[in-house]
């Protein structure tokens, strides 16, 4: 019985032995067959991970190559795909309009590097500031000159706020308006307005001189004329003189003393041209600013007194004290004669290139003495454009 029993057991126990055998077998089957979809799938996403991380680089790197592509780096979201701390957006902003204030910018505007020498090959340029009540109605004399010339200059506009000239986005004033405010003139928010054109040029670590011009400023020399002659001058052309009459020592306030003196006191066109080192002074001063904010008011005017004062007091050896734009004072009053279209012809412009004075540049004696020269109606710009490649070569 138990002997039948045994093997009853036993048979069926081999029989169980037997199925079990063919589920293992199965089974074991299905584990490989899904271990190698697993690992199939694992694979080809690994893949598809590899080819998209592949196009992030290259699409990240064509961005960073390519400043100029509408990338903005103000919108922190961007950042992620734009390495914002690149030395090129470091060493070019590309997008002028900021949230920075004036204390901010101007605290920025200030560094100067401590370390020699730049890691990249520096090409200085020169930073071209329009200070602008709207339009610029030279605009397309102005485009003529800088043609051919993008890597030399930068260009900044001070128009009022929200203001955007007209022009093309291959024209070299697209998109180069800065963040403003309003400007009344003779106040100090003129005087504000320049300072704000210089710091936001200081950005830019190529910048190495600085012009301040008008919407009724042209230039008499063609660009490679001007370019020479400002980036080898050792000095700025700061107009600075001291003018005894009452438009000049008359405007002194001896609540200016004892820190402005009458013998400083100095009188100069507001059209400047300085070398970076002054831009970097005149951004960097409260103590002075804030001297000339209380007690330069009408008939006081910062913008011709400031600046020839500020660098007669400090940095007077590196300064010309001429101003390179010329300008024709004969009648006297308080504005400068205005030529219209009836008014221009070669021989004017010829005047102004060689006015038979000779001024200092460097050590040596030139009759080169103005680059720019204003004032001019905007009916002068037609026979202006017709003069370019007659008289002043561009
Ligand atoms: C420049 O920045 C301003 C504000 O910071 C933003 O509104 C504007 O879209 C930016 N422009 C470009 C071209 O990125
Ligand atoms: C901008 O300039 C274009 C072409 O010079 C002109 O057609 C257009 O009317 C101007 N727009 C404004 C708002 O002045
Ligand atoms: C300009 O004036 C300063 C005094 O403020 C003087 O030291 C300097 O030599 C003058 N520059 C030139 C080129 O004469
Ligand atoms: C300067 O202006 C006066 C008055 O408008 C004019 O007679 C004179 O010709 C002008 N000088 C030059 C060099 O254009
Ligand atoms: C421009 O021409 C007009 C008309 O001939 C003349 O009265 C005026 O003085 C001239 N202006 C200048 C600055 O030369
Ligand atoms: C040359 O220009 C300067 C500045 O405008 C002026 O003072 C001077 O009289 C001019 N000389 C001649 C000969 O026109
Ligand atoms: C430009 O010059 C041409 C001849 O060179 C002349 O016919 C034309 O009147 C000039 N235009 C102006 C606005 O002076």
């Amino acid at each position: 019985m138990k002997m039948a029993r045994s093997r009853g057991d036993k048979e069926e126990a081999l029989e169980k032995h037997a199925g079990l055998l063919k589920m293992v077998q199965i089974l074991s089957f299905l584990v490989v067959f899904i271990a190698g979809i697993i690992i199939g799938l694992a694979t080809s996403s690994h893949i598809n991970k590899y080819f998209n991380s592949q196009a992030d680089l290259f699409f990240t790197t064509k961005l960073g190559s390519e400043p100029s592509s509408g990338y903005n780096c103000n919108v922190v979201k961007s950042c992620e795909k734009v390495d914002c701390l690149s030395m090129k957006t470091f060493m070019r902003p590309v997008n002028l309009t900021h949230q920075m204030s004036d204390e901010e910018i101007f605290w920025r505007a200030s560094l100067v590097p401590y370390k020699n020498g730049y890691p990249f090959d520096r090409l200085p340029k020169v930073a071209f500031l329009f200070l602008t009540r709207g339009l610029l109605p030279m605009l397309p004399l102005w485009e003529m000159f800088f043609r051919g010339h993008d890597k030399y200059f930068s260009i900044y506009v001070h128009a009022p706020p929200g203001y955007l000239l007209n022009v093309s986005s291959d024209s070299p004033f697209y998109r180069r308006e800065i963040t403003s405010q309003s400007v009344k003139w003779g106040t100090m928010s003129l005087f504000d307005a320049e300072r704000r054109l210089l710091a936001n040029a200081l950005l830019d670590f190529s910048n190495e001189r600085f012009v301040l011009l008008s919407e009724s400023c042209i230039p008499v020399y063609n660009f490679p004329t001007v370019y020479n002659y400002l980036i080898h001058s050792k000095h700025s052309f700061a107009d600075s003189y001291d003018d005894p009459t009452r438009y000049g020592r008359g405007r002194y306030s001896r609540k200016m003393s004892p820190d402005i003196k009458l013998y400083q006191w100095r009188k100069g066109s507001q059209w400047f041209e300085i070398q970076r080192a002054f831009a970097v002074y005149i951004v960097s001063d409260t103590k002075y600013y804030t001297i000339f904010k209380k007690h330069c008011k009408p008939a006081c005017y910062p913008d011709e007194h400031y600046i020839p004062t500020f660098l007669n007091m400090f940095h007077g050896p590196l300064n010309a004290n001429r101003t390179v734009t010329w300008v024709n004072w004969s009648m006297g009053g308080p504005h400068p004669a205005t030529y219209r279209g009836v008014n221009i012809s070669e021989s004017l412009i010829q005047s102004i290139r060689n006015n038979q004075t000779q001024c200092s540049y460097n050590s040596d004696m030139t009759s080169l003495c103005y680059l720019f020269a204003r004032k001019f109606d905007p009916s002068a710009l037609e026979p202006l454009l017709n003069l370019t490649s007659t008289v002043m070569e561009f």
